[in-house]
């Protein structure tokens, strides 16, 4: 695992509880621990501007995430005692290894399952990853697969998080598939994406079909000068799981 990683990985491992429960020093760590393209996600002010270095490495975390999304997300998570976590859709694998080190500080992690076409040479869970490395598994699967199906129906997760195919019909073939497991929390990634109508069209729709009160948004919003919402996590809580 290279350097700016480890790095990353013991200062969510050494901050108190209270402080990853900050959502300000949660933000400033996600940034400091490294996003992609950051001059494309965050224009204009953005509020990081100590940790722009951070931002630009090839070697960081490398997270398709806005920090003031993802921190108050973690946030939320941190009590739900999240034991067993799926990401549908890892790319560089920067925003798992983020949330089960986060989730892991709170409860302890059994095991994490990281899903892809494919660990690129490049991402850090395709290495060696850290010590944690025991309660990883990295499974190289096409989600719209039978063996995805199959895989799914003997699962049991606290969290999955699906942030793979893009399409509304991508979407709605890993929802029906991760719903098909024992899970009690769904999340969506780019859930107010302007640019992935898809996602949008289908958490709406989901939203819809459930009280109030088993959705949640992270929508926050950095100031951007093309007027277009980007990214959103949500968050579904699945009644009979
Ligand atoms: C937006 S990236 C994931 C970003 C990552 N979750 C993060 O926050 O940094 C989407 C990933 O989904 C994967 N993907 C797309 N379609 C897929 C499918 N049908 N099955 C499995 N993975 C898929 C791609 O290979 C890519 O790595």
């Amino acid at each position: 695992m290279n350097s700016e990683i480890l790095n990353g990985v013991m200062q969510i491992r050494t901050a108190s509880l209270d402080e990853l429960r900050d959502v300000d020093f949660l933000c400033e760590l996600i940034a400091k621990c490294g996003l992609v393209t950051p001059g494309m996600l965050i224009n204009d002010k953005h509020p990081y501007p100590k940790c722009m270095e951070q931002f630009r490495s090839p070697e960081g975390f490398r997270m398709c995430q806005f920090p003031c999304q993802l921190a108050p997300y973690l946030i939320w998570l941190s009590d739900k005692e999240i034991k067993r976590y799926m990401e549908v859709g890892v790319w560089m694998g920067g925003t798992f290894i983020f949330t089960v080190e986060y989730l892991n500080r709170f409860t302890q992690i059994e095991h994490a399952d990281a899903v892809d076409l494919e660990f690129r040479s490049t991402c850090p869970l395709g290495k060696r990853w850290y010590p944690f490395k025991p309660h990883i598994t990295l499974t190289k699967m096409n989600t719209k697969s039978a063996s995805f199906s199959k895989y799914m129906r003997t699962g049991k997760y606290d969290l999955v998080l699906i942030d793979g195919d893009h399409t509304a019909q991508g979407v709605r073939n890993d929802f029906n598939k991760v719903s098909n497991a024992d899970v009690r929390y769904v999340g969506f990634h780019d859930i107010c994406d302007h640019w992935n109508p898809g996602v949008v069209a289908v958490w709406n729709e989901l939203k819809c079909k459930c009280d109030d009160s088993h959705s949640h948004e992270f929508v926050e919003q950095y100031k951007r000068s093309d007027k277009f919402t980007r990214f959103g996590l949500g968050i579904l809580e699945m009644q009979d799981g």
